[in-house]
């Protein structure tokens, strides 16, 4: 079963909306596997956007997501890469479109709201980055059955 990162990210865990975020996970069906809350370092948001570094907006992106805890998540399923990036819509918030986690609760290009990994390679990254082998937890679900 395919896994991938999830954060809310610092406006989203200010505007309450963490619950709200898992909230859409779990009912599309979703099973989460592991999740804290946490501040992140300058060193490890260096390493979660290393492959933005020289990007025009590298420097207010390393500094909105040290700006205050995360909510970090891995999420377990089905496509649940490209489906979970569907879910939160378009990068940009006013792209984004309505039903979508940024298309609801974002405006602005920074502040948007959730992040999600971009491929399965991505994921097995930054699963790796935010979490150790025992904060991970292997379990079934009764669920799977009405799922799949
Ligand atoms: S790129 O260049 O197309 O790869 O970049 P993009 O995928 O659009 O964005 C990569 C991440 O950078 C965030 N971003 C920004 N943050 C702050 N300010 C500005 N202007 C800005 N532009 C892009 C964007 O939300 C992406 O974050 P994640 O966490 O990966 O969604």
């Amino acid at each position: 079963m395919e896994r991938t990162y999830v954060m809310v990210k610092p406006d989203g865990v200010q505007r309450n909306l963490a619950g709200e975020i898992i909230s859409r996970f779990e009912k599309k069906g979703f099973q989460l596997v592991g999740l804290k809350l946490m501040q992140i370092t300058p060193e490890l948001a260096g390493k979660h956007y290393g492959e933005h570094e020289g990007k025009p907006f590298y420097g207010e992106l390393i500094d909105f997501i040290t700006s205050g805890p995360v909510v970090a998540m891995v999420w377990q399923g089905q496509n649940v890469v490209s489906v979970i990036r569907n879910m939160m819509g378009k990068t940009n918030p006013a792209e984004a479109a309505p039903g979508t986690i940024r298309g609801d609760y974002a405006v602005f290009m920074g502040n948007n709201v959730v992040h999600g990994s971009d491929s399965p390679e991505s994921a097995e990254r930054e699963i790796n980055l935010f979490f150790s082998p025992e904060e991970l937890v292997d379990y079934k679900k009764a669920t799977d059955f009405w799922l799949y």
